[in-house]
């Protein structure tokens, strides 16, 4: 199984590495046995399982239910739960407790939290005292998008730069076990990526950084709607999805499904009489 000390080998190895985005048992199990070393279930769910706008609303019960379907399905990957908008902020017992929820109830083995400064300093000391193992996440970082005044790529601005590297640094010196970088110019990911001795993780943040992360519904081509330029999809399964279900339903109408293959054979006498053999699905 990956474990945070494998992250800090891999780059001391300088050997990239990938995590992705996972919300469910199905997916998680597929994930796991492409060997991807990370998966986050992150508030992107909101998103993308949800059907919400932002990641904001997504709630820490919702978290802790989909953490527990990935945590099913996947046995080899360091599994991170995103402690999701206003479960960490208020106070630094909010964020032990909920982070210990994320272990304790979702079977993760470590958080990510967002956002530099005292609050996310504090909770990322405290959450580290406790066991609880902290990624950090700076640059654009989705739940404050409101303050942010949209997603914008952040950091082009010296001083903003100067104030993103300093975050990262408090971060790393707070305990945090690697660092997402989001939404920022390459080369300010490569200068945070040099300065600091825990691996970084980039989405929109160029090829500088220890390792890469994508949700993995943009990964699979399954997003609709326009995509950030960071955005690359290796498969095309929203097309796919939508000619399955056009072709089944075409064949149902035709009565071409189900056919002989697709039915079990018997006798008249049996019909409507309960057959334990025969299970939902075939199994
Ligand atoms: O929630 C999420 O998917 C994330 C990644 C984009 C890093 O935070």
């Amino acid at each position: 199984m990956t474990t945070v000390l494998d992250l800090q080998r891999f780059k001391a190895e300088g050997r990239r590495f990938a995590m992705l985005t996972a919300y469910d048992y199905t997916t998680a199990r597929l994930l796991d046995a492409a060997e991807i070393p990370v998966l986050l279930v992150g508030d992107s769910a909101g998103m993308v399982m949800l059907g919400h706008p932002t990641t904001l609303p997504i709630t820490m019960d919702e978290l802790v239910m989909l953490g527990r379907a990935v945590s099913r399905g996947a046995s080899n990957a360091l599994l991170v739960g995103d402690l999701p908008f206003l479960s960490y902020q208020a106070s630094v017992e909010e964020a032990v407790h909920n982070g210990g929820r994320l272990l304790k109830e979702a079977g993760m083995h470590a958080v990510k939290l967002e956002g530099g400064g005292p609050t996310a300093v504090e909770a990322t000391r405290r959450l580290t005292e406790a066991g609880i193992p902290v990624m950090g996440h700076v640059g654009l970082t989705p739940q404050s998008v409101n303050r942010l005044g949209g997603f914008k790529v952040q950091g082009k601005d010296p001083k903003v730069a100067a104030r993103i590297l300093e975050d990262a640094r408090e971060l790393e010196a707070a305990g945090a076990f690697s660092i997402v970088l989001e939404g920022i110019p390459s080369p300010l990911a490569s200068k945070i990526t040099a300065a600091l001795a825990v691996p970084t993780i980039g989405i929109g943040a160029g090829p500088g950084c220890d390792g890469q992360v994508l949700v993995v519904h943009d990964l699979l081509g399954l997003t609709t709607g326009r995509k950030p330029r960071f955005v690359k999809a290796y498969a095309n399964l929203g097309e796919q999805v939508v000619e399955a279900a056009r072709r089944y339903a075409a064949e149902v109408a035709e009565g071409v499904f189900p056919d002989a293959e697709h039915s079990y054979s018997g006798s008249l006498e049996v019909v409507g009489e309960a057959n334990p053999e025969v299970k939902y699905g075939g199994r």
